[in-house]
């Protein structure tokens, strides 16, 4: 599943200013995309836009060269507020999605055992107001990893966490995306996860400047360590982000 995105521009009206200029890129299906950019250079509003949330953007969309618009199932996404539904418990919020589509009960053990492995267990019957924040971001995030999609939209989904877990599901998306063969694009601000996730990062200008530059990352078999000594990728993308002024 391939995604293309060709020639997007967006303004959030007739007289703001140019939020995305002519972002033009491509994705292939398995790919690990970073969204890299100062904040308020539209990384959240390009998700919203692929999650087909704004349709009044110019330029085009492409999945295996068709075009879509509006909400596609192709893609599940993550918006940066978690969204958890507040009248609903943390496994119902999880199994939302399976839910819906008739096949919660299937999607129970799973969702169980993800719990389990990332702390949640205990929290099935809890409601979204009764969690942490770091607790909710993660229940936000199992929730988009159970949905049958081909391609995650991830809005910087663990900004909240304390550093062991976020490493922790750091790895697992990791996994995920090579075992699975998912396609991912994840919007941080945190240059190391976006090198240690990433095959290729997408580097955003201020606001309506479009995507800078793009930095690969060819290394397949990667660790703490070997992130720990990626100084010249990190100062490379530094440079970029900083560039300009
Ligand atoms: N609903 C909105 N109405 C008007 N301007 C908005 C709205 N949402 C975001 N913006 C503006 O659009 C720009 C990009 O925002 P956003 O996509 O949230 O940036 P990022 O996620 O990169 O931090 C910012 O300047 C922000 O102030
Ligand atoms: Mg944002």
């Amino acid at each position: 599943m391939k995604l293309q995105v060709e020639h997007v521009n967006y303004a959030y009206g007739p007289d703001l200013p140019c939020v995305l200029k002519d972002i033009s890129f491509s994705v292939r299906e398995g790919e690990f995309i970073s969204l890299l950019g100062p904040s308020g250079c539209g990384k959240s509003t390009l998700l919203n836009i692929l999650a087909g949330i704004r349709d009044d953007y110019e330029g085009t969309i492409r999945i295996d060269g068709n075009r879509v618009t509006g909400i596609s199932s192709h893609f599940a996404y993550m918006p940066q507020n978690d969204l958890l539904l507040s009248w609903r418990t943390i496994l119902d919020n999880i199994c939302l999605y399976s839910e819906i589509h008739h096949k919660k009960k299937e999607t129970l053990p799973r969702a169980r055992q993800l719990m389990e492995q990332f702390g949640l267990q205990g929290c099935e019957g809890k409601y979204p107001n009764e969690l942490s924040g770091g607790m909710r971001q993660r229940a936000a995030f199992l929730r988009t990893a159970l949905c049958e999609a081909d391609i995650y939209l991830l809005d910087e989904p663990f900004g909240a966490l304390d550093v062991i877990t976020r490493g922790e599901m750091q790895d697992w998306l990791k996994d995920l995306c090579r075992s699975l063969h998912k396609t991912i694009l994840l919007v941080t601000h945190d240059t190391d996860e976006a090198i240690y996730l990433s095959d290729r990062i997408l580097v955003f200008g201020r606001t309506g400047e479009g995507i800078r530059d793009e930095v690969a990352v060819m290394e397949t078999s990667r660790d703490r360590e070997w992130l720990f000594r990626q100084s010249s990728l990190r100062s490379q993308i530094h440079g970029l982000i900083s560039a300009g002024g």
